[in-house]
């Protein structure tokens, strides 16, 4: 019998709960396939918690988050929250958790669906055969650098600074080789080190630690010129290592190749095998409680919690199996169907999905 792993649900607001409703489905179908032992407890967090508690973080909502393995998370907000003053806004308790989990990166994979290469703006031989991960250093940098306004010359200044720091920089890139090293092995460093000290730091930590790694082959891109290739020649990246603030563009750029926001899953993790897995998107209130949202994001976030925390591979690799096999076979919800009319619920693309996995 395996060891049981604790799963912290939050399934939040909007179609959060619809989304994550089918992600649980996955985890059931895979301790039938695989004798795996998931213990999961659902907490409140974000809009609902504000609501029923006064808080988007209650204490105990952390408490059961810190003695978890794992967290899964739906989405949280919504219009019902957006003008109440900051401490009671669903966003501040996404910042809350991030920092109190510890979590300083956030991987975001981008993959072509063969069958899906239509969804995207870009030319289907242009993506053939993309599949790469953003790995985005996220808790340092110039959004948490000192901020502050002075009168200059030319009148108001305002001044944003950016620190990294040697612990910081080292930290997120062996994280990025280490996930290099389970995929294609190889990595693209991503900075400005032809203009900018920190990515100059940056940079000699990133040719330090890399003959720890000689398995994988690395290269280091300037910025601009990555935003180019991402969309000239996706399919040569495999592991992408970069900042905060480019990382947040780039990883919203690499989103955008495979079509559709309904289909993009993300991990957040901090020291050790813990991680937070929450699809891409938002909470859609557009379409909530109709049974119209795509839960694959959410689903795919499952398959990397098992890859990334659990190290269950093999089961991973069903998931993501099962997803294509079913997108193979025709199967849409509506936000990646042709013929809307023939679009299946949220639930329906959850059944058919557990079913295919073996
Ligand atoms: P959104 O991602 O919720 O929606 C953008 C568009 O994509 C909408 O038209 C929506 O219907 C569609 N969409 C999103 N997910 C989908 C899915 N799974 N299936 C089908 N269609 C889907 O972004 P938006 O509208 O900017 O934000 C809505 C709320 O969500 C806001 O309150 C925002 O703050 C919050 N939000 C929360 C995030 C989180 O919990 N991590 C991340 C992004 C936004
Ligand atoms: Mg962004």
């Amino acid at each position: 019998m395996a060891e049981v792993k604790k799963i912290a649900v939050i399934a939040g607001d909007g179609i959060g709960p619809e989304v994550v409703a089918e992600a649980e489905k996955i985890l059931k179908r895979t301790e039938e396939l695989y004798g795996y032992s998931f213990e999961t407890e659902h907490v409140l967090f974000g809009g609902i918690a504000i609501d029923e508690k006064g808080t988007p973080l209650p204490e105990d909502t952390l408490k059961v988050c810190k003695s978890a393995d794992a967290v899964l998370l739906g989405a949280v907000g919504g219009p019902k929250w957006d003008s109440n003053p900051k401490e009671l806004r669903p966003e501040t308790g996404l910042l809350g958790i991030r920092k109190e989990l510890g979590l300083f990166s956030n991987l975001r994979p981008a993959v072509i669906f063969d069958c899906l290469k239509d969804a995207s703006t870009l030319k289907p031989e242009v993506l053939e055969g993309t599949d790469l991960m953003v790995v985005r250093e996220l808790t340092g940098g110039i959004y948490f650098g000192e901020k502050f306004r002075r009168e200059g010359e030319g009148g108001q200044e305002a001044v944003d600074t950016c620190v990294y720091n040697v612990q910081e920089v080292e930290r997120i890139v062996r994280q990025a080789f280490e996930i290099a090293q389970k995929r294609r092995k190889k990595l693209a460093s991503v900075d400005k080190a032809n203009v900018l000290e920190t990515s100059r730091l940056w940079r000699e930590v990133v040719n330090r630690v890399a003959p720890e790694y000689p398995d994988v082959e690395l290269e280091h891109v300037l910025v601009d010129n990555c935003a180019m290739q991402l969309l000239r020649r996706p399919s040569s990246f495999d592991v992408i290592v970069t900042e905060n603030m480019f990382g947040d563009i780039l990883s919203d750029e690499a989103a955008m190749l495979t079509g559709s926001i309904g289909m993009l899953a993300s991990a957040s993790l901090g020291e050790g095998s813990f991680g937070l897995y929450e699809p891409v998107h938002g909470s859609a209130p557009d379409i909530a409680g109709q049974g119209l949202a795509n839960p694959i994001a959410t689903i795919l976030s499952v398959a990397l919690m098992f890859r990334l925390t659990f190290g269950y591979d093999k089961a991973a690799d069903a998931i993501e199996k099962a997803v294509a096999e079913v997108l193979d076979a025709g199967h849409r919800t509506a936000d990646i169907a042709v013929d809307k009319s023939q679009a299946l619920s949220t639930s329906e693309m959850g059944d058919l999905i557990a079913a295919a996995m073996k």
